[in-house]
C-alpha cells in the first residue's frame, strides 16, 4: 500500500474527544503489550509515529491516526490505537476492567468499519476469548491477527493458528493472521482487509 500521508491527529479520553468529520475508521484492540501500536507503524511503515514500549500500559487513550493512500477506493481514513486490556491485575470482568472509555468507543462509533482483535501468536489466554465473544456480541466479528509471528518457527506457527482456531471456535470463513512487525509478515493481508472494510461500506 502507497501511503501519500500518515500523521497522529489526536489521543482522546472521551466522545467530546473524537472526530467529527464522519470518515472512517479502523481499530485495534488486545491485550497491553499484543504490540498493537507496533503494527500501526509497521502497516504505515514508519518507525515512531506511534509510541511502543515494553512496559505494558503503554497506550492510555484512543488515539486517532489520519491516513491517506494513493488507493481511490480509500481516500482518507483513521487507524485507531486502543489501550491494551488485562493490565489492571484484578480482573472482574474484561469490561469492569477494560474501561468504559473503549467499551463506548466501540459501541458508539458508527464510523468503525472494522476491528482487528490481536493475539500473541506464542499463546492466547481466557481473557482474549472472552473480548473476542465481547466484540462479537457487541460490536462486529473481528479479524484476528497474531502478533510477534517472528518469535515463532514455521511449525510452531502452524500449531498457534491451529490452537487460536480451536479456541475461538472460527469457521473457515474467519480470518486469522499471522503478523510481525519486524518483518512486515501479513502487511499486504492486512491492507487489503481494511480496504475490503472500507470500500464495502461505500459501496
Ligand atoms: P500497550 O500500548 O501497552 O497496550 O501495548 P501495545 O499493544 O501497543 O504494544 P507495543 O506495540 O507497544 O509493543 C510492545 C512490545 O512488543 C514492544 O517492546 C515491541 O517492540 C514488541 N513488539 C511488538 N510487535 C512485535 C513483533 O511483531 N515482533 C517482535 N519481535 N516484537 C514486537
Ligand atoms: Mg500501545
Amino acid at each position: 500500500m502507497k501511503i501519500l500521508s500518515a500523521e497522529f491527529l489526536r489521543s482522546c479520553v472521551g466522545p467530546d474527544d473524537y472526530p467529527k468529520d464522519r470518515t472512517p475508521e479502523i481499530a485495534f484492540v488486545g491485550r497491553s503489550n499484543v504490540g498493537k501500536s507496533s503494527l500501526i507503524n509497521s502497516l504505515l511503515n514508519r518507525k515512531k509515529l506511534v509510541k511502543v514500549s515494553r512496559t505494558p500500559g503503554k497506550t492510555r487513550a484512543v488515539n486517532f491516526f489520519r491516513v491517506a493512500t494513493a488507493d481511490p477506493r480509500l481516500k482518507s481514513f483513521y487507524l485507531v490505537d486502543l489501550p491494551g486490556y488485562g493490565y489492571a491485575k484484578a480482573s472482574k470482568s474484561v469490561i469492569a476492567e477494560w474501561g468504559p472509555m473503549i467499551e463506548h468507543y466501540l459501541t458508539a462509533r458508527p464510523e468503525l468499519r472494522a476491528v482487528f482483535l490481536l493475539l500473541d501468536a506464542r499463546g492466547t489466554e481466557d481473557h482474549d476469548v472472552s473480548t473476542y465473544a465481547w466484540l462479537c456480541d457487541h460490536v462486529q466479528r473481528p479479524v484476528l491477527v497474531l502478533t510477534k509471528s517472528d518469535k515463532l518457527s514455521r511449525s510452531e506457527r502452524g500449531a498457534s493458528l491451529a490452537a487460536v482456531r480451536e479456541a475461538f471456535r472460527l469457521s473457515e470463513a474467519d480470518r486469522c493472521v499471522p503478523y510481525s512487525s519486524v518483518t512486515h509478515e501479513g502487511r499486504d493481508e492486512l491492507w487489503q482487509a481494511i480496504r475490503g472494510a472500507i470500500a464495502r461500506s461505500e459501496e
